[in-house]
C-alpha cells in the first residue's frame, strides 16, 4: 500500500484507474471481460504505477445500461464471475498494494430488482414507496415535464396500477425513493456488505440525482436548448436533481465509509460552486472526492485551463482535497478531444496537478474513440438519440493487449477498432517513446516525489500557449511548463542545470531542450 503519514488519508496520495470490466480482459472467452481477466492483468496495473482501481458495476444486471441497472446490490453478475472470484481478485490486488473501489448505483435499480418487482404489484404493497410513483397528469400524461438523461419523459406509465414511476435514465432503471428510511437502510446495508468483504471504497453513480423535489414541480425550460444537444437539455434539472436532502444521505454514507477507512468518490456534474457543496461541512461531511470534471469540460488552451485550475482550487472548502479526471466511460476520449500530441500534455497535466487523479482505461495507450459500425451499436443512449454524437460505445471497446487484440479468444461484445491495434499494450511496453511509457514515467515520478504527489500548487498562469504552475512541499519546488500550442515557444523561465533541471518531458525524444518548449511539449523542472 502507499505509505503516507498518519495525518494524511491514503486516498489523497492515490492514483485511480477506472476499469470498464466488460472491455478490460476476458478470461473465459465469452467476449465479455470478467473478474478473472482483471486478476490476470493486475501486474500490468502495478507496472503502470497506479495504486487504486475503480471497477464499473459488476453486480447482477439485465445490462440494459451495461451494469448501471442493478438487480441485486450484493451479488456478482455471472458474466463477470462469482463472489468467490471477487474475493480472490480483492485478495490478489491487496497483496500487490492495489486498492479496489466498486461502483455503487444509488439513484436507481434495475426494473428486474426484486424490490421493484414487488413495488409494482399494487399501490398498497409495502415496497410501493421504495420507488417514486405518481398519478398521471389530468390529461393522462406524465406527472410533470422532467426529461430523462437519455431523452424522453423521465416517467414510465405502469398500466398494472395506473401510475407513473420516475426514472432519470432508462425505463429499465426506476428511481429509488431515498426519502424512504427503509430504502436508506437497505442501501447502506449493501454498502456495508462490500466494506465487510474488504472493499476500499465506492464511486457513487449520479450522486446529485438521488433526491428529487418533494413537490415534483416542473423544471424550468432551457432557453438555449437546440435539438443537437440531446433532449435532456430542453429543461434545467432544477427540481429533479441537487436537492438539499442529498447532503444528509451523503453524510450517512460518509460516516459508514469512514468507519472502514474507505473513500467515497461522488459522480456529480455540476458547476464548481455547487460541486463544492458535496464535500459537505464539519457538521455534515459529504463525500471525500466529488469528481472534478473540469479537464473534460475545458476548452484545450492555456487560458481556459489556468482559469479552471484557479477557480477550482480557490473554491475548495477548508480540508477539501482536490481531484482531477481526464476521461471516463461516458465521454469522448482525451486523445480524440485534443489530438494525440496534446494527449501527452494532458497526461502530464493530470499527473502533476494537486489532487487525486483518475484515469480511464485505454487513455494510457492514447486510444482515440473507436469507430463503431452502425449495426454493432450497443449503447442505449445512442440507440435512443442516434446521430447526435452522444453514444458511448466508442470509448468502451476492448483494450488492445497485443497486435492481434488479445482481449478475448471469443467474439468481443463490441468490435475492436483496427486503428487501436498498433497502439496495443505489448508494442507500447517495448517502446520508450510510447504513451504508455510516458504514463509509467509520470506515475513513477509522482510516486517518488512528495511535492508532486501531495505538495502545494501556486503561480498557475497562462502566457500565450504556455500553462505554467509550481508544486512544492516547502523545501523542494517543481515547475510544470506545458505548451498547449503547435508551435515552439522559448522557455519563459530559465531551466537550470545540475542537481536541479528538467526531470521529465512529454517529448518522445525523452530529452528536454533547456531553451525551447517544442510543440505540444510539457516539461517538469526541478527549480529548487
Ligand atoms: C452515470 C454512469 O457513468 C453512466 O454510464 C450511466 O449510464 C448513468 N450514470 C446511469 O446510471
Amino acid at each position: 500500500m502507499t505509505i503516507v503519514s498518519s495525518a494524511q488519508p491514503w486516498w489523497q496520495a492515490a492514483t485511480i484507474y477506472q476499469i470498464y470490466p466488460r472491455s478490460f480482459a476476458d478470461a473465459n472467452g465469452d467476449g465479455v471481460g470478467d473478474l478473472n481477466g482483471i486478476a490476470d492483468r493486475l501486474d500490468y496495473l502495478v507496472d503502470l504505477g497506479i495504486d487504486t482501481i475503480w471497477i464499473s458495476p459488476i453486480f447482477p444486471s439485465p445490462m440494459a445500461d451495461f451494469g448501471y441497472d442493478v438487480a441485486d446490490y450484493t451479488g456478482i453478475d455471472p458474466r463477470f464471475g462469482t463472489l468467490a472470484d471477487f474475493d480472490a481478485l480483492l485478495a490478489k490486488a491487496h497483496a500487490r498494494g492495489l486498492r479496489i473501489l466498486l461502483d455503487f448505483v444509488p439513484n436507481h435499480s434495475s426494473n428486474q430488482h426484486a424490490w421493484f418487482q414487488q413495488s409494482r404489484t399494487s399501490r398498497d404493497d409495502p415496497k410501493r414507496d421504495w420507488y417514486i410513483w405518481r398519478d398521471p397528469a389530468p390529461d393522462g400524461g406524465p406527472p410533470n415535464n422532467w426529461i430523462s438523461d437519455f431523452g424522453s419523459p423521465a416517467w414510465t406509465y405502469d398500466a398494472a396500477t395506473g401510475q407513473y414511476y420516475s426514472r432519470a435514465f432508462l425505463p429499465e432503471q426506476p428511481d429509488l425513493n431515498w426519502r424512504n428510511p427503509a430504502v436508506r437502510a437497505a442501501m447502506l446495508d449493501a454498502m456495508r456488505f462490500w466494506f465487510d468483504r474488504g472493499v476500499d471504497g465506492f464511486r457513487l453513480d449520479v450522486l446529485w440525482h438521488i433526491v428529487k423535489h418533494a413537490g415534483f414541480p416542473d423544471n424550468p425550460p432551457n432557453p438555449d436548448y437546440h435539438p443537437g444537444m440531446g433532449e435532456m437539455h430542453r429543461v434545467h434539472q432544477l427540481h429533479s436533481t441537487d436537492q438539499p436532502e442529498v447532503h444528509v444521505i451523503a453524510a450517512e454514507m460518509r460516516e459508514l465509509a469512514d468507519r472502514y477507512g474507505a473513500v467515497l468518490v461522488g459522480e456529480i456534474y455540476l458547476p464548481v460552486p455547487k460541486l463544492m457543496t458535496y464535500y459537505g461541512s464539519a457538521d455534515l461531511p459529504g463525500v471525500h472526492l466529488p469528481f472534478n470534471f473540469q479537464l473534460i469540460e475545458a476548452r484545450w488552451n492555456a487560458a481556459d485551463l489556468a482559469a479552471r485550475i484557479v477557480e477550482y482550487e480557490a473554491a475548495l472548502p477548508p480540508g477539501g482535497w482536490p481531484n482531477w479526471v481526464l476521461g471516463n466511460h461516458d465521454r469522448p476520449r482525451i486523445a480524440t478531444r485534443v489530438g494525440p500530441a496534446q494527449a501527452r500534455v494532458a497526461a502530464m497535466l493530470l499527473l502533476t496537478l494537486r489532487g487525486t487523479p483518475t484515469l480511464y482505461q485505454g487513455d494510457e495507450l492514447g486510444l482515440p474513440d473507436a469507430r463503431i459500425p452502425t449495426d454493432r451499436v450497443q449503447d442505449p443512449r445512442e440507440l435512443r438519440e442516434p446521430g447526435l454524437g452522444l453514444g458511448r460505445d466508442p470509448v468502451r471497446t476492448p483494450l488492445p493487449w497485443d497486435a492481434a487484440g488479445g482481449f478475448t479468444i471469443g467474439e468481443p461484445w463490441l468490435p475492436v477498432d483496427p486503428a487501436h491495434l498498433p497502439l496495443n499494450v505489448a508494442a507500447q511496453a517495448a517502446d520508450p517513446a510510447s504513451m504508455l511509457a510516458l504514463y509509467r514515467r509520470l506515475l513513477a515520478l509522482r510516486r517518488a516525489t512528495p511535492p508532486l504527489a501531495t505538495g502545494a500548487i501556486d503561480t498557475v498562469t497562462a502566457s500565450g500557449d504556455v500553462l505554467r504552475y509550481d508544486r512544492s512541499d516547502g523545501t523542494t519546488r517543481y515547475r510544470i511548463l506545458l505548451n498547449l500550442g503547435d508551435t515552439p515557444v522559448p522557455v519563459p523561465v530559465p531551466v537550470p542545470v545540475g542537481t536541479v533541471g528538467a526531470v521529465l518531458t512529454t517529448d518522445p525524444s525523452g530529452t528536454a531542450d533547456p531553451h525551447l518548449l517544442r510543440p505540444a511539449e510539457g516539461v517538469i523542472v526541478k527549480v529548487s
